[in-house]
């Protein structure tokens, strides 16, 4: 499904109705007038096995598990009768008690040993989400034994679910629950204000996006997995890349390798991230295989607390691509902002930002934060603190191939000697102790 026909569909357009389906809704319509046998009253689930299960449920009742924790087994009648279950029967869902004696007064390890057991039952009926689900990054997460990541029944509840038409469009829930800070940020955006505010861009039926319009609702990944996040901006303005071409000079390149968010949302604060690369594989170091050397010597590096010198990013860069060894490791520059939150602040165009001294002037600000980060198997990248040092120093300047902003903050004397080391020829390790020379005099300086 494309983006832009999800959007519609929360909008709610009519879909098509065929005239035969109508003329059966019409009698069915007339039936449930007619018979009040079958037009069961709202505040009354379905079946017979429903009333006896409630008999029970619906009065107030505990159960202490094994963790110490007290499970309430209270089931609201009300909100189960108008929930889009109402119909479904309990034992639809509650199987195993269907199937043996009850109460078994069988123990329970915790609430959420019970959620992930009785979340299966959700499979049998939306088997196409539980799968789609199954491949998100918060699946992972609760594979792995986190306890904060959701299962189906902490993003729609058990007994309350409700049809997804009268979801509220701007609440932020069920992700807001988790996500408090970011759905505060999203919500003074332009987009949370332009939902607030009836959605839509003029002259088009495009939606202003929340959060499952950006990730998805059930296949949610991690946000540095892959550039999907930047298409998906770009499936909603497909003009917005010509638009750019108006006035940034290789529009193209600035946009891989400057978030929109770094332009969009002009107050936040910026930094470089420089991924470790693996040239061999094609992947970003720690997605396919562990690195475990790397991230050894990244760890031991991260402890002293000091940060990522020039020097370790060498020594970690070329220890790594020797021959002989099965990897090639490169780093990739990215401008982003620094936190979660402040990536979706994104304001108005006329606010984002297009002065190009920003970034291009010695010691502009996004350059004075730079991070070094790898990545988990499941996408997500840990990221070590790295001296600012590392983008004006000759040694990563030779890796960060593809990403060296003109008049940055390196420092002149270096420009040159980079331009010597590639037009003479010199050997890189050369490059590399000369370097390090420099940057011990210019970090004596720089502690006068
Ligand atoms: C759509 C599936 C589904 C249906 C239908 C359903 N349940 Fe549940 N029920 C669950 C899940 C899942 C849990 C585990 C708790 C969680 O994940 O929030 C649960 C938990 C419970 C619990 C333990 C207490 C609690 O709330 O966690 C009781 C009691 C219970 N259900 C009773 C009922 C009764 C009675 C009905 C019918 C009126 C019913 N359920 C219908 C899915 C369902
Ligand atoms: C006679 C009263 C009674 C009826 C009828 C009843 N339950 Fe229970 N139910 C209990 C009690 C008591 C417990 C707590 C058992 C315990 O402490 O071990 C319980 C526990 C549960 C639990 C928590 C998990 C567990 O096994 O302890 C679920 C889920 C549940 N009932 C669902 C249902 C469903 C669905 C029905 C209808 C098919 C139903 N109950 C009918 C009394 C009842
Ligand atoms: C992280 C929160 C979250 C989790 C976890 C989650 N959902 Fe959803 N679900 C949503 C949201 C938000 C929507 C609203 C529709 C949308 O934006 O796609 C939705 C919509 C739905 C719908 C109706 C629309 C559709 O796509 O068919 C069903 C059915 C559904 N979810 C079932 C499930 C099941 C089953 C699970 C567990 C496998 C699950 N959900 C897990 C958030 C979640
Ligand atoms: C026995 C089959 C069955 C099971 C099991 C079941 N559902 Fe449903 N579910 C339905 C039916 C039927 C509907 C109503 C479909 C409709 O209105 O289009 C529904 C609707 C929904 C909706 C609203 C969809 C919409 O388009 O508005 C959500 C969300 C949902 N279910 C989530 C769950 C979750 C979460 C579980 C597990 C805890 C679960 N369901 C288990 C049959 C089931
Ligand atoms: C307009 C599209 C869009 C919307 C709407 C959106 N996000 Fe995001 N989200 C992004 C982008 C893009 C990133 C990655 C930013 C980056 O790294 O440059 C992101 C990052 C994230 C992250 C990772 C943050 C981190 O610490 O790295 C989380 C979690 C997240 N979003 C949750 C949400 C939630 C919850 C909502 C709803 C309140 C939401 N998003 C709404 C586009 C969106
Ligand atoms: C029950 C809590 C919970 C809910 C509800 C929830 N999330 Fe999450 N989410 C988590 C946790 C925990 C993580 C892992 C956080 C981390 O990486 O430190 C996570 C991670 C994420 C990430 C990946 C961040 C990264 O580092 O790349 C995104 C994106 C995300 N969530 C979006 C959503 C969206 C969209 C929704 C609503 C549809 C949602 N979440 C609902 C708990 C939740
Ligand atoms: C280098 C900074 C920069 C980056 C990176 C950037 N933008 Fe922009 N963008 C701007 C500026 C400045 C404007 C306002 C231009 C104007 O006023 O004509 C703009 C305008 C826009 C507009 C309005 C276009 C219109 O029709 O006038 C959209 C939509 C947009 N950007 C989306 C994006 C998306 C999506 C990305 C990431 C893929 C992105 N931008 C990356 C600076 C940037
Ligand atoms: C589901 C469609 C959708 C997606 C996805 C989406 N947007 Fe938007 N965006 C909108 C709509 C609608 C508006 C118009 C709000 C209004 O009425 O002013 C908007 C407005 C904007 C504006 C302000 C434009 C102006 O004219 O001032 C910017 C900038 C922007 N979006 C950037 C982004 C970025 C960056 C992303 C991805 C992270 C993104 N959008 C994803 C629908 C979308
Ligand atoms: C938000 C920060 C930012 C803004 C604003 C910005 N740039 Fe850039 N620019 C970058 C980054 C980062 C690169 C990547 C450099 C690289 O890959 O070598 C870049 C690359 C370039 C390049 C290509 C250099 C090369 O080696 O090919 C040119 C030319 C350029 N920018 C000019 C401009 C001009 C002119 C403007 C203003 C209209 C501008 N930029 C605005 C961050 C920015």
């Amino acid at each position: 499904m494309t983006l832009q026909s999800r959007a519609g569909g929360i909008t709610g357009r009519p879909k098509p109705v065929s005239a035969a389906l109508l003329v059966s809704l019409v009698i069915l319509g007339v039936i449930l007038l007619v018979s009040p046998a079958i037009a069961r009253s709202s505040s009354e689930p379905g079946t017979k096995s429903d009333s006896k299960c409630l008999k029970c449920h619906s009065r107030k009742r505990n159960k202490t598990l094994k963790d110490g924790d007290v499970l309430s087994l209270q089931v609201s009648k009300t909100e189960y009768a108008n929930s889009v279950h109402g119909d479904i029967g309990c034992t639809s869902c509650h199987q195993a008690i269907a199937a043996r004696k009850h109460p078994s007064r069988e123990s329970i390890a915790s609430k959420r040993q019970l959620s992930l057991t009785l979340n299966q039952s959700c499979r049998k009926c939306h088997a196409k989400n539980f799968k789609v689900y199954e491949s998100s990054i918060h699946a992972s997460l609760v594979a792995e034994g986190n306890l904060m990541a959701p299962l189906c029944t902490d993003c729609h509840s058990a007994h309350a679910i409700e049809s997804m038409a009268v979801y509220q469009p701007v609440t932020g829930l069920p992700c807001k629950k988790c996500h408090e800070n970011i759905y505060e940020a999203y919500a003074q955006s332009v987009h949370g204000g332009a939902r607030a505010n009836g959605n839509v861009i003029r002259d088009s039926h495009i939606q202003a996006p929340i959060c499952a319009d950006c990730h998805q609702a059930h296949g949610v990944t991690a946000v540095a997995a892959s550039n999907y996040l930047q298409s998906t901006c770009l499936d909603c303005h497909p003009d917005a890349s010509l638009a750019h071409r108006q006035w940034l000079p290789n529009a193209g390149l600035h946009l891989d390798v400057v978030s929109c968010a770094a332009c969009h949302a002009p107050l936040a604060e910026r930094r470089i991230n420089l991924e470790l690369y693996d040239n061999t594989a094609q992947l970003p170091v720690g997605q396919h295989n562990d690195h475990a050397q790397i991230k050894k010597q990244l760890h031991a590096i991260d402890e002293t607390g000091a940060g990522l010198d020039p020097l370790e990013l060498w020594n970690l860069v070329r220890a790594n691509s020797e021959d002989g060894q099965e990897t090639d490791i490169t780093l990739r520059g990215r401008m982003e902002v620094s936190t979660g939150p402040e990536a979706h602040r994104l304001a108005i165009k006329a606010e984002a930002v297009r002065n190009c001294d920003s970034c291009h002037h010695k010691g502009s600000d996004a350059f004075q934060n730079v991070v070094v980060s790898i990545t988990r198997p499941d996408g997500r990248q840990i990221s070590y603190e790295a001296d600012k040092e590392v983008l004006s120093s000759i040694m990563s300047v030779a890796s960060v191939r593809d990403f060296y902003a003109p008049g940055g903050t390196r420092i002149q004397l270096l420009d040159v000697l980079l331009v010597l080391s590639l037009v003479g020829g010199l050997a890189i390790p050369l490059g590399h102790i000369t370097v390090g020379k420099i940057l011990k005099k210019r970090t004596k300086q720089g502690d006068q």
